[in-house]
């Protein structure tokens, strides 16, 4: 039943949802004509309801504000009992019954849960992405949710930021690609199907370039850095059709995102056009008084004047903005902007037509963790999984062999699931060892934990005061160590199940070291010592530093947190059923001291030789990394031919296409992601040894070849230059196709002059 809610006549009484933007001109214009100077700002007001606290604050007294029109949203809260009873509240007990919108982290899945978003972007699979952030809208919605604050299109090049996790890694083409697919997936073009979530960009901007990988930490950058390899993904999401962003903690250009005017005026909405709301990250208005820029009155006027439209958490608009308003630092039209684009969105949600948006215990109990969300959350880690190396073919495995399955990840349900794992249920998450059962029956493999995640009690503690259950085993480490060895001894093969445990990364989650913690690294030499294969099997949201494990052990297989089918998935790709196929998006250094190391560097003017002294190198260290951009293995062998370019002259207005013929050359049938580079050889500025330009995920059975083709317009070869003027230059450029950014694979050609 629709309920009346007594809004401005109600839009033809409920009954015929008015689609035309005239329309929702008319209805926001008649209902803000009614509203207040208190109430326009409260609806600019987003405090979180119950937990999942990320900063400073907790709001207080919600109930009370919500029916004082003090809430235009909240977050942290569903189902459809929670969600039902307060916004019955807005709608019922406020004086002009406008509903609320109700937002949550729902950031891989609701309660299903999927590999984490650097996992999925691992899929290189736009479709699978899309098809995934869909589901998930489908089950959040079916829970009371309206908006979810995804995707992370933040480009990140350090991993020791813990949040890398959430994001698709270093590079902007791919970055963009998965923005892209996961705004369409979210919100499926039409806000108005109820079955869909009204996504947000975060964080905007630059949050991914945190000097030294500490969280929160100053970003400072060139303009040109910035236009051409950090913004691409935010502006490709704003014409996805994204209908909100979210401000991030740093500062750009010395002024906070959070009041920065040129960010968030200028360049989003005037640039580019952004038409929906901007929400602040948690509190980030009040933490400017932390940066250094001014007072509470003062943040609250700058926030607003730069192009905020709602405060989470912090309430300094609620409290600062009435008084603002009547001294003339802000003008009251940009209050009612802020108001009427926040109004928008809820009348594009159909909240004024149906504040509940079709909830019903029957639906949610229809969508949530159905068996095709299962289905598909099983087929996202399968393609998430990357084969990061594998010496004389020791996976996949043979089951008819003993194997011991040693480490604290091999039974365990809560890590598989990662950070921001929403309302994910641990227990509802099938571990590896859960999945062997049911593949091969009880009591087949052997089974020891060999050691804690870690036995740094520090760590311990702080992982556990936020949320982690990491509990010291009652047996020593040394004890644990020998168990294992004593397993591995009577095996033929060895797989350890190892990583970070979920706390290590994601927000506040920063690291000096990214190697596995040392109690995972004497088990493994333990393990190596035995003489026997040794499989790792890694779960963790960052890359991590693996020489030793590079150099020493036979197979590394890279799972990320995959979430609710993560055992099913890792099961079937250690034992063949499936043939991996996902490749890393950013790149694995060989250690820290290298960081920040990503493919699409710049060439320098001496760039590395060995013979020479006086180039850009380290004494201690090469300036390789141990896994390129790009990288990922399979169970079979891909050949690329040489690079085919239609012609080696490209008009101003034409194009070439550049083929290669990629076989399966093995004796599986794979998938294999032909990745295509382009380097820009000379430039009126420097241009990177590379950039990705494109790709595409290729199934082929043993034996078959096919003909990957690419076509290269000048348009794929523009970028700003030294005027942030966004064009191609004429001159040769190179082509690269091959299976990763290593690539040498090349042709050349010439762009004719262009305008
Ligand atoms: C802080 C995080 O930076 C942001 O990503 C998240 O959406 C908010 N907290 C809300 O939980």
């Amino acid at each position: 039943m629709l309920l009346c809610l007594g809004v401005a006549c109600c839009m033809a009484a409920c009954t015929d949802r008015p689609s035309h933007e005239a329309e929702m001109d008319k209805f926001v214009s008649d209902l803000m004509g009614r509203m207040t100077l208190e109430e326009k700002i409260g609806q600019l007001n987003l405090p979180t309801v119950g937990f999942d606290v990320t900063g400073p604050l907790m709001s207080t007294d919600v109930e009370q504000k919500i029916k004082n029109g003090q809430v235009g949203g909240v977050f942290n809260t569903f189902t459809p009992v929670a969600v039902r009873k307060l916004q019955e509240i807005a709608v019922t007990q406020t004086r002009l019954h406008i509903p609320l919108i109700f937002g949550y982290d729902v950031i891989h899945g609701h309660r299903t849960i999927y590999p984490i978003p650097l996992g999925l972007s691992a899929t290189w699979d736009v479709e699978l992405v899309e098809r995934v952030a869909a589901a998930v809208a489908d089950e959040a919605s079916a829970d009371g949710l309206h908006w979810t604050f995804s995707p992370m299109v933040d480009v990140a090049r350090d991993p020791r930021w813990g949040r890398v996790s959430e994001g698709a890694g270093e590079d902007p083409y791919l970055g963009a690609e998965m923005a892209k697919a996961m705004v369409r997936g979210y919100e499926q073009g039409d806000l108005s199907k109820q079955n869909t979530l009204m996504s947000c960009i975060k964080h905007f901007a630059l949050y991914g370039a945190a000097e030294a990988g500490r969280d929160y930490n100053t970003t400072d950058m060139s303009r040109l850095r910035m236009y051409n390899e950090y913004l691409p993904p935010y502006q490709a999401a704003v014409e996805a059709g994204a209908s909100s962003v979210m401000t991030s903690f740093n500062e750009v250009d010395g002024v906070p995102a959070t009041g920065n005017r040129w960010l968030l005026t200028d360049l989003l909405r005037r640039q580019w056009g952004f038409g929906g709301f901007v929400v602040t990250d948690y509190t980030a208005i009040m933490e400017m008084e932390n940066h250094g820029v001014g007072s509470k009155a003062k943040v609250a006027e700058l926030a607003v004047n730069a192009g905020v439209d709602m405060d989470m958490v912090s309430e300094y608009l609620l409290d600062e903005l009435p008084a603002l308003v009547k001294a003339g630092k802000v003008k009251e039209e940009t209050v009612d902007a802020a108001c009427r684009r926040i109004l928008e969105a809820k009348y594009k949600l159909g909240l004024f037509t149906d504040p509940y948006r079709g909830l019903s215990e029957a639906r949610a109990e229809a969508q949530i963790m159905s068996a095709e969300k299962l289905a598909l959350s099983k087929e996202a880690a399968l393609k998430s999984i990357v084969l990061l190396k594998n010496d004389r073919q020791t996976l996949p495995l043979d089951a008819s062999k003993k194997i011991a399955f040693i480490g604290p990840l091999v039974r365990d349900q809560r890590n598989l699931i990662g950070n921001w794992s929403a309302a994910g249920n641990p227990q509802q998450a099938v571990s590896l060892w859960s999945a062997l059962e049911s593949k091969f029956g009880a009591r087949k493999f052997t089974y020891a934990k060999g050691c804690n995640l870690t036995d740094d009690a520090a760590l311990r503690s702080q992982l556990n005061r936020h949320g982690g259950d990491i509990t010291p085993d009652s047996r020593t480490p040394q004890q644990l160590i020998s168990e294992a060895v004593q397993a591995a001894q009577k095996a033929d093969v060895v797989v350890a199940v190892l990583g970070e445990p979920f706390g290590m990364s994601g927000e506040a989650a920063s690291r000096t070291s990214i190697d596995l913690p040392d109690s995972q690294k004497a088990l493994l030499k333990a393990l190596k010592a035995t003489g026997k294969p040794v499989a790792l099997v890694l779960m963790n949201g960052r890359p991590l530093t693996l020489q030793w494990e590079h150099d020493h052990l036979d197979a590394i297989l890279e799972t990320w947190y995959a979430g609710t089918r993560a055992g099913d998935a890792i099961a079937d790709i250690l034992f063949g059923d499936a043939n991996p196929s996902g490749k890393i998006t950013m790149t694995f250094p060989r250690s820290v001291g290298q960081i920040p190391i990503y493919y699409s560097h710049k060439n320098t003017g001496r760039p590395f030789s060995e013979q020479e002294k006086y180039t850009s190198k380290y004494l201690d260290e090469s300036n390789e990394p141990l896994y390129p951009f790009g990288h990922g293995q399979s169970y079979t062998q891909f050949t690329y031919s040489a690079v085919q370019l239609s012609d080696t002259a490209l008009a101003a207005d034409g194009s070439v296409t550049a083929t290669v013929t990629l076989t399966n050359s093995g004796a599986r049938a794979g998938e294999e992601v032909a990745q295509l580079y382009i380097r820009d050889r000379v430039g009126s500025i420097t241009r990177p040894v590379k950039e990705l330009k494109g790709f595409q995920k290729v199934a082929l059975q043993p034996g078959e070849s096919r003909q990957v083709t690419f076509t290269i317009t000048p348009e794929l070869l523009k970028f700003y230059n030294a005027d942030l003027r966004y064009a191609a230059e004429p001159g040769e450029f190179w082509v690269f196709i091959g299976g990763s950014s290593a690539t040498e694979n090349k042709a050349a050609f010439e762009l004719g002059i262009t305008n």
